[in-house]
């Protein structure tokens, strides 16, 4: 099957926006969801908006995927957001902003969507982790993504046992810090520092590992880095 259906969360800019592009420049057709979505002129970009750690918003971008296409071949859990800060300085609210996107935000919509999948009997998941779940750097500490990143990550490869031979794979990409308007008037010299290849990644570098693993028939449960080899190791010396 060459013209897929795919549904990415969080798709209004960043590495949402760049996978929207990628996939439908491969010809498939896409499911765009954000809290906020400009107007697209093509029908093969359907816009559901809402927030996506609401289960209404869940079942309405399912049900609306559903009617106009049918089926779903691959979810992108993309949507996230970010916010570090030394460990006793979090509020209840950050606790409750970060647990809502990036975990609410990722299990609602995947139960639903591996209901389907289950009843068609092929899909697959891909979620989006971070670096900083293996090589956490104390300088800019990061807790509430270790605690919700560090459960996507983790049930990547429980619901790839799961699943596996129902046809479903679920993979994730795990980034080291990518150039998006997530960091934009940020020190992005010293943010560079903090991957052993000295630069920040690309939103395409992101988009292309989704590509392979959407494609890559008997890969499951794997979580491939893009990160410049922040994930592999302690790279500087203290001074
Ligand atoms: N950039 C990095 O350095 C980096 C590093 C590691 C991991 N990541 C991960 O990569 C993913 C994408 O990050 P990015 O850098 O592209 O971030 P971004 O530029 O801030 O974009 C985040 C996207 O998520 C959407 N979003 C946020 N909360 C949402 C919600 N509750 N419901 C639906 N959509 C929501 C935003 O749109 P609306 O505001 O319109 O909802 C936006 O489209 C995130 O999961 C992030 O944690 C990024």
């Amino acid at each position: 099957m060459s013209e897929k259906v795919i549904v990415v969360t969080g798709a209004s800019q960043g590495i949402g926006a760049a996978l929207v592009k990628g996939f439908r420049a491969q010809g498939h057709r896409v499911v765009a969801n954000s809290r906020k979505l400009q107007p697209v002129n093509d029908p093969n970009i359907l816009s559901v908006v809402g927030d996506i750690a609401d289960p209404a918003v869940a079942d309405r971008l399912v049900a609306a995927t559903l009617e106009r296409w049918g089926r779903i071949d691959t979810l992108v859990n993309n949507a996230g957001i970010f916010i570090g800060k030394p460990f006793v300085d979090y509020t209840a609210e950050d606790f409750a902003n970060v647990m809502s996107t990036n975990v609410a935000g990722f299990f609602y919509v995947t139960q639903r969507v591996a209901r389907q999948m289950l009843r068609q009997g092929n899909g697959h998941i891909v979620n989006v982790t971070t670096s900083l779940v293996d090589q956490p750097i104390g300088a800019v500490p990061t807790g509430l993504a270790a605690l919700s990143k560090g459960g996507l990550a983790s049930i990547t490869k429980s619901l790839a046992t799961e699943y596996a031979a129902k046809g479903i794979r679920v993979n994730a990409v795990s980034p080291g810090i990518i150039k998006t308007p997530m960091n934009e008037g940020e020190d992005r010299n010293f943010l560079a520092k903090l991957q052993p290849m000295g630069r920040l990644g690309e939103t395409e570098e992101i988009v292309d590992a989704v590509l392979y693993l959407d494609r890559a028939a008997f890969v499951t449960g794997e979580i491939i880095h893009v990160d410049g080899g922040a994930h592999a190791g302690q790279w500087q010396i203290a001074s």
